[in-house]
């Protein structure tokens, strides 16, 4: 059986230019947990379906358990662990722990992101406006409600912080 060779790519995470070899059949998530040993992004369906796997590629949210590693050739990709700040959890982050809108914890770094890609266009969404940005995004645990009250709050909280944090 012919085995392809891997693709070099090239793209920032968090900040950092990285520079890898990978398999032209792995996807984002495994490049980002396997190679570069960030598994704060949770795979969970692998189908698109839940969002645990959610990161920021180009200021968008994308599924990257649907995208392969090589497309993220020359893009700029944010995980969780591309939020924090000095070791300052990012308002988002804290909002979520503040509201208890966390329990195992596996859905939570594709909500915060989610989270934070609607905060950077919108600082005061409506209940309505959360639940419709993240509807891609699942929870078996909490019943949503604190997870949209952590996200409000995070937003009153970003209003009120530098203009640089807001836009991380
Ligand atoms: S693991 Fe990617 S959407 Fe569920
Ligand atoms: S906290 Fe368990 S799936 Fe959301």
């Amino acid at each position: 059986m012919t085995r392809l060779s891997k693709h070099h790519i090239t793209l920032t995470v968090n900040g950092r230019a990285c520079a890898l070899d990978v398999e032209p059949h792995h996807t984002l998530v495994q490049v980002l947990r396997d190679q570069l040993g960030l598994t704060g992004t949770k795979l969970s369906c692998g189908e698109g379906e839940c969002g645990a796997c959610t990161v920021l590629v180009d200021g968008e949210t994308v599924n990257s358990c649907l995208m392969l590693g090589v497309e993220a050739d020359g893009r700029e990709v944010v995980t969780i662990e591309g939020l924090e700040q000095s070791g300052e959890l990012h308002p988002v982050q804290q909002a979520f722990l503040d509201a208890g809108a966390v329990q195992c914890g596996y859905c939570t770094p594709g909500m915060i992101m989610s989270a934070v890609r609607l905060l950077r266009r919108t600082l005061h969404p409506t209940a309505a406006q959360v639940k419709e940005a993240m509807a891609g995004n699942l929870c078996r645990c909490t019943g949503y409600r604190r997870i949209v009250q952590a996200v409000i709050a995070a937003g009153a909280a970003l209003s009120t912080s530098e203009p640089k944090r807001r836009n991380q």
